[in-house]
This record gives C-alpha cells, sequence and structure tokens, in this order.
C-alpha cells in the first residue's frame, strides 16, 4: 500500500531559500494550491505607501491591514494568453495579486516595499488579520502554504512541515540574478544589505519569528540545485519520510 500524502505542507524559511520555487513546483507536481503568504505582507505595506500611512503608525496600518481587500488570483495578465507551466508567458509571473482591486504584482517587490515589509509585519495586529485569511485559505487542505511562521504558528498541525534555509549570501546571490532576469538595475551589496535587515527583523520580532518548528524537516539548500531540492521534497511527501497524526 503506498503511504498516504500529507495534505497540508508548509514551507517556511528566510527569504531567497528557495520556498516560493520549491511551494510552486510542489503544488504543481501534486495538483495542490499554492499560496505564498508574504505576498499579504507584502501587500498591506504597498496599500500604505500608496495611501500615505506612516509605516511607525501601529494603529493605521493594523486599520489598514483589517479592512484592505487582498486576492491572489491565477497568473493571467490581461492579455489573453494562456498560462504556460502555470506561469504567464509575457512576463512570467506565478499569480496575480491585487489590492483593492489594483494589479499590484510587481509593485510589491520594489526596493521600497523589502525596506518597510518586515516592520509592517512585525505588528500583532496586521498579523492577526493575515493569520485569519490564511487559515481559511487552508482549511479545504491540499494545500502547498509558504511563509515565515506557517508551521510554527498559522498551521501547527499541517502534516508535513520543511523549513528551507541558506547562506544569506547565496540568498542575495539569488534575489540579485532575479532582479537583473526582469531587466531591472540593482547592486548585489544592497540586496545582501535589504536581506540581512529583514532576516534580522524576521528573526527577531516578538510576535510569531521567524523559527524551526520542533517537527519540520530542514533542509540546506545552498550548494543544491533547485532540481535536487524539489527531488528531496517530493521523496519526503511521497516516501512517508513524514509522520501523520
Ligand atoms: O517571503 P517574502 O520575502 O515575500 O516575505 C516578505 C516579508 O513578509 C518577510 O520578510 C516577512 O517580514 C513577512 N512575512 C511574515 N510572515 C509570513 C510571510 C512573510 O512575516 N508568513
Amino acid at each position: 500500500m503506498n503511504p498516504p500524502t500529507p495534505s497540508t505542507i508548509t514551507i517556511d524559511g528566510p527569504a531567497a531559500s528557495g520556498k516560493s520555487t520549491i511551494g510552486e513546483l510542489l503544488a504543481r507536481h501534486l495538483d495542490y494550491l499554492y499560496f505564498d503568504t508574504g505576498v499579504m505582507y507584502r501587500a498591506v505595506t504597498w496599500a500604505a505607501l500608496y495611501y500615505g500611512v506612516p509605516i511607525d503608525d501601529e494603529a493605521a496600518v493594523t486599520a489598514l491591514a483589517e479592512r484592505l481587500r487582498i486576492d491572489v488570483a491565477p497568473p493571467n495578465v490581461d492579455d489573453g494568453c494562456d498560462p504556460v507551466d502555470g506561469r504567464d508567458p509575457v512576463d512570467g509571473r506565478q499569480y496575480t495579486v491585487l489590492a483593492d482591486g489594483a494589479d499590484v504584482t510587481w509593485e510589491i517587490r520594489t526596493p521600497a516595499v523589502n525596506a518597510h515589509v518586515s516592520p509592517v509585519s512585525a505588528y500583532p495586529g496586521v498579523r492577526r488579520a493575515m493569520v485569519a485569511q490564511q487559515r481559511r485559505v487552508a482549511a479545504g487542505g491540499r494545500v502547498v502554504m509558504v511563509g515565515r511562521d506557517i508551521g510554527t504558528v498559522v498551521l501547527p498541525d499541517a502534516d508535513l512541515k520543511l523549513y528551507l534555509d541558506a547562506s544569506v549570501e547565496e540568498r542575495a546571490r539569488r534575489r540579485w540574478r532575479e532582479v537583473r532576469a526582469r531587466g531591472e538595475e540593482t547592486d548585489y551589496d544592497a540586496v545582501l544589505g535589504s536581506m540581512r535587515r529583514r532576516d534580522d527583523i524576521d528573526s527577531n520580532r516578538e510576535d510569531s519569528p521567524l523559527r524551526v518548528a520542533a517537527d519540520a524537516i530542514v533542509l540546506d539548500t545552498t550548494d543544491m540545485s533547485v532540481e535536487a531540492v524539489l527531488a528531496e521534497t517530493e521523496r519526503l511527501v511521497e516516501g512517508g519520510g513524514w509522520t501523520a497524526e
């Protein structure tokens, strides 16, 4: 008899550790929903900057998070082209992110959002609002949910918990290459500095810091190709290398 397949899979880890690449591929392989929770915190941050809400005004940012409508839709850019391999053939997006109906898919990846997203996501009220929505999305099962606190806080009873890590230099290199591939100018040292600051805030905040869940399986992807990480995660999923309750 084949071992059962985990229905809720969480992938946590720092920025550019491979979570979203692996999460997307694993979800496609299993025909599960892929949900990247980072986009929610990014959408709130984008909206605060856009509407002129001061980032250090916790009450105002929290009120914004509570009322903002965030939708994550399939990756069709409004150009009539169907996705290829789950991605939009024109600009390569994995999904479309809408904030109050506006397409902010790329706006939430700017240096300004990178610089402010960690302080915004450290506010407990912002987290409460986002976590409630994340639990609703996961309630149906068959989901790969990616973030910082998914295995520890959002879905502590998940069937399989993975934690991806890599050296900060390697993660900065990956992010630098991604940004360059989109045709944008960027400086490696600036990317590295921004990543270090984000790691520091995400790991040291009081509410739901970035932590390895006690029952998570840790993969260090520093010297691993995407194919190797995917093969290892598929082996864990399908080989019963996890324990169902
Ligand atoms: O994963 P990504 O880099 O897009 O996440 C952006 C930021 O959102 C993180 O640096 C972190 O501050 C926050 N985040 C979080 N909890 C999550 C996902 C993301 O605090 N579950």
